[in-house]
């Protein structure tokens, strides 16, 4: 998604812009630009490619020099990826950049070319640029406000008029945008990453606050002009935890933080090896009166849904649904007020799902989101919040949130089954307790990486790939097919094993190459079967299991063996770093962008 960036102060703009938007250049882009002040008039600088690409376009030509702009990095939805459809838009008196989608830019368009305006790209920002050319009669604020009454959709707006040379202006609707605030500067950003080397100080933008930022000041108004006054946020990780710590990927680095990562979330969530979900408000009577659960999320969070409902169901016994955002917003569900609705998601922004927490609300279904993302819009809008302690994930290919949201799904399943009285105060202590062993573990199953850079050197030139399992295997063998598949390119597709012979085993061939995950012991031999009738068919097998298990050559090609837990029902928390490690070395081994898969952006927030 498109990264946005702006800064007032006393040092080289150009720089601190371009420096900015490398730390957004994980939410994935293709172009980037910057408008800047230079000697009171806008000059704009921008191209298609790579910040790198700007860099050397700047020292090629002309490199404006000023206190005062703002950048962008697009990622293109209105117009290919283009030096025209690069931001920022506009003209001498105004310049825009826009994370987001205007849903009414065809009518807007139609008006502006009646009123006598041209326009040169294709992107619908640069209606937004000429609206506000159109309606500005000196006050910018007025402006804005009357502009963002007008258009229709998602957008967060980092906009300079030429009157005001000292002033960066911002507004957001549905789209994230920080204020930076630091000492003889002041910047607007996406996302926190981008400030963190300059200040740690910030203001969160709600849904059409307009922000009016100088050197030493930050000014916030409603839509009707009367200030705001905010409460200031501390970011607690620094700019080191935003970079890779010496791994070549940041995917990696997020591997290896699991341990803390998971450490960081379950323990504040348990008391005396029981769950503790009270401080989020969640508390048993609550959880009572629930009889269905509908979890919504997008990708990966979906998938740590697809555990949790495993998970739950086994446990709790009550039913629960996993929907994909994009499809249950549309497919009219029946909800009713005995229902939870628990969206997961690690920026708490992705648009489908803050659609479906938007839809929930207005059926009055309790909402209770998982987030990663401190005071994102989905956060702040559920009746619920439970933050997932990962740090920020910088790396497009989502792992250590997975692992954090998974153990949110234990935890609220053993509150959930205890608080029904389904399961003994015993079992969920017991529970509990593994659960909070489980950091260790992870530190154990690394181990494997030099196994599963093995198995990535069998799989580099592979075609195709199918995940088998069942079970919570399954479950997992999801998030393990698309891993590999949005960073290595490798086409490859999660199968119950059960289900291979009602139409998929037609695909099974000497050239397959299956992963097979087999850690469930009542489901073992099950699994075990169908992994023979794929062998029996030519296929290379990878076969993921725990400790101790041996099979012959006739079962399995290769072998990766992962700690035990006590309790089958975890071991989807340890089987994930295998599935990881696999994906990230066969990706580094194809000499694929691992961190930024093409077409892929961190955050989705448009629909
Ligand atoms: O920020 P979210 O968790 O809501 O994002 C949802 C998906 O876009 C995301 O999980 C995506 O599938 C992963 N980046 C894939 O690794």
């Amino acid at each position: 998604m498109c990264g946005i960036v702006g800064y007032v102060g006393e040092k080289d703009c150009a720089d601190i812009l371009i420096s900015a938007l490398s730390k957004l250049e994980y939410r994935g882009y293709d172009s980037a630009g910057i408008a800047v002040f230079e000697n009171g008039k806008i000059q704009v600088e921008k191209t298609k490619g790579r910040l790198k690409d700007l860099e050397e376009k700047l020292k090629a030509g002309h490199k404006p020099v000023g206190h005062c702009g703002i950048g962008h990095t697009r990622w293109a939805t209105h117009g290919e990826p283009s030096d025209i459809n690069s931001h920022p838009h506009g003209n001498k008196r105004v310049s825009v950049v826009h994370n987001g989608i205007i849903e009414n830019y065809i009518k807007l368009k139609a008006f502006l070319i009646k009123k006598g305006y041209e326009f040169i790209s294709e992107t619908d920002t640069e209606i937004v640029a000429k609206l506000l050319d159109y309606y500005y009669k000196g006050n910018p604020v007025e402006t804005i406000a009357h502009v963002i009454s007008e258009v229709e959709g998602s957008y967060g707006l980092g906009i300079v008029f030429a009157d005001f040379p000292d002033k960066v202006f911002a507004v957001r609707k549905d789209s994230p945008l920080i204020i930076g605030a630091g000492e003889n500067e002041n910047f607007i950003a996406s996302d926190v990453p981008a400030i963190l080397k300059y200040t740690r100080d910030y203001y969160l933008l709600e849904q059409n606050e307009i922000a009016v930022i100088t050197k030493d000041n930050i000014e916030i108004f409603d839509i009707h002009g009367s200030t705001i006054e905010k409460e200031l946020q501390h970011a607690n990780w620094d700019e080191e935890a935003a970079e890779k710590g010496g791994y070549e990927h940041f995917m990696l680095k997020e591997i290896h933080e699991q341990p803390t990562a998971l450490k960081t979330t379950i323990t504040p969530r348990v008391m005396e090896n029981m769950p503790f979900l009270e401080e989020c408000g969640i508390t048993s009577d609550m959880l009572n009166r629930f009889q269905k659960i509908y979890i919504v999320a997008c990708g990966t969070a979906m998938h740590a849904g697809v555990v949790g409902k495993y998970v739950i169901e086994k446990l709790a016994r009550i039913e629960v649904t996993v929907d994909i955002a994009s499809e249950f917003r549309y497919r009219e569900p029946v909800l009713t007020e005995n229902d939870l609705v628990i969206l997961i998601s690690q920026s708490g922004e992705t648009a489908d799902t803050k659609a479906v927490l938007r839809l929930a609300k207005e059926s009055h279904v309790t909402t209770l989101s998982i987030v990663n993302v401190k005071g994102s819009s989905i956060a702040r809008e559920s009746d619920f919040v439970i933050y997932t302690h990962a740090g920020p994930e910088i790396s497009v290919a989502s792992t250590k949130a997975y692992s954090v949201q998974l153990s949110i799904m234990y935890l609220f399943a053993f509150q959930l089954a205890y608080a029904k009285g389904e399961i003994s105060k015993e079992r969920c202590s017991e529970l509990t307790k593994m659960l909070t062993n489980i950091p260790t573990l992870i530190e154990k199953t690394l181990e494997v990486e030099a196994q599963c850079q093995y198995v990535a050197s069998k799989l580099v030139n592979a075609d195709s790939l199918l995940y088998i399992g069942r079970g919570l295997d399954y479950a997992l063998s999801m998030e393990g097919s698309l891993k590999l598949k949005e960073i290595s390119y490798i086409h490859s597709e999660a199968y119950a094993a059960g289900e291979l012979k009602h139409g998929t085993i037609s695909l099974v061939t000497k050239t397959m190459n299956i992963i097979a995950v087999a850690t469930q012991d009542k489901l073992f031999d099950k699994t075990i079967s169908n992994v023979k009738e794929v062998k029996a068919r030519g296929a290379r097998v990878i076969l993921v299991c725990k400790e101790g298990v041996e099979m012959t050559e006739d079962v399995a090609d290769y072998m990766v063996h992962v700690p035990k837990v006590e309790d089958d029902i975890l071991m989807p928390l340890i089987t994930a770093v295998p599935l990881q490690l696999i994906a990230y070395y066969t990706s580094v081994l194809r000499g694929c962008d691992v961190d930024k898969p093409r077409n892929l952006a961190k955050s989705v927030t448009v629909e």
